[in-house]
């Protein structure tokens, strides 16, 4: 039911009518009982993003695609993880103060650490865009070993200075002998493309692209033996974490789980 207290929340981005965060958190705040709402908003820009929190006085608020990196501008206060992986996906606004957080590496190293340790592990991370830092980030908290691959060599190149870690075109990540593969590029997205062909026999391939489910990189990964993990599980750890900055209490995870796997085919 909606009321005149009702809370607002809801996701930034351009474009956003993809978005599966309006079902997963509507879902999860109709289980708990709260008296919120969540919906997707277009935005020009994150400053536009930001004022409308502010005019709004929304509670929260998620920010995606490409308003992520931005966004850190218009915050008040950056949680230590925003600043070191240097892009915000979730903020909290108490009482106007916004202050910026980012929920990707965690939700990536929950939906690891459910089928491989991490630490003394070797991982390949394809891609150098802003969920390649947080992946990176969240890797090498972890104590894994990480190399970035990446079709733009300098990019791959400025990341890995960044976090102190190796570096190669992404042609050759195919082949590369490592543990862990995990394709944080948007190559997949919507179609049966891979960003690599896959020649080396990972023991876990993971792949943060959420749609279609199973992806064509996971498919070859099943096909040589590796275990898979597929983008939804980190789709739903994020938007568990955030939903845990809004509210302080623990959504009904399984619940997020079960929405966000009917609607991403
Ligand atoms: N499952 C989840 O919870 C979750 C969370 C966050 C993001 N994602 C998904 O992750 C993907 C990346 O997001 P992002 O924010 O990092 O985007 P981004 O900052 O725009 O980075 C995109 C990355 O993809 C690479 N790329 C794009 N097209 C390519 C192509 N044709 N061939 C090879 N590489 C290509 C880019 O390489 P160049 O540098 O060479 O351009 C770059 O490394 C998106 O699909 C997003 O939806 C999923």
């Amino acid at each position: 039911m909606i009321t005149a207290n009702t809370r607002l929340l809801g996701v930034f981005g351009n474009p956003v009518s993809q978005s599966l965060s309006p079902l997963i958190h509507n879902a999860a705040i109709a289980r708990a009982g709260f008296d919120a709402v969540y919906l997707a908003f277009k935005t020009e820009s994150a400053n536009q993003a930001t004022e409308s929190i502010r005019a709004m006085g929304m509670a929260g608020a998620n920010i995606t695609i490409p308003f992520k990196v931005s966004i850190i501008n218009s915050m008040d206060k950056l949680h230590v993880t925003a600043r070191q992986i240097g892009a915000v996906n979730t903020i909290v606004n108490n009482k106007g103060i916004l202050t910026g957080y980012n929920t990707d590496a965690s939700g990536a190293i929950m939906a690891l650490k459910q089928r491989t340790k991490i630490k003394g592990k070797h991982a390949v991370v394809l891609g150098a865009g802003g969920a390649a830092r947080a992946v990176t980030y969240g890797l090498i908290q972890e104590g894994a070993m990480v190399t970035v691959a990446n079709r733009t060599v300098s990019r791959a190149k400025a990341l890995a200075r960044h976090f102190s870690c190796d570096f190669v075109p992404l042609a050759r990540a195919g082949s590369l002998a490592a543990d862990i593969l995990i394709n944080t590029t948007s190559v997949g997205m919507g179609t049966n493309k891979a960003p690599i062909k896959l020649r080396h026999r990972y023991d876990v391939v993971f792949d943060i692209v959420y749609k279609p489910k199973t992806t064509e990189l996971l498919r070859q990964a099943a096909r040589k033996g590796a275990a898979t993990i597929p983008g939804l599980d980190m789709l739903v750890y994020q938007a568990a974490e955030s939903f845990r900055l809004w509210f302080g209490k623990e959504p009904d995870v399984r619940l997020m789980k079960a929405v966000a796997a009917r609607h991403s085919q």
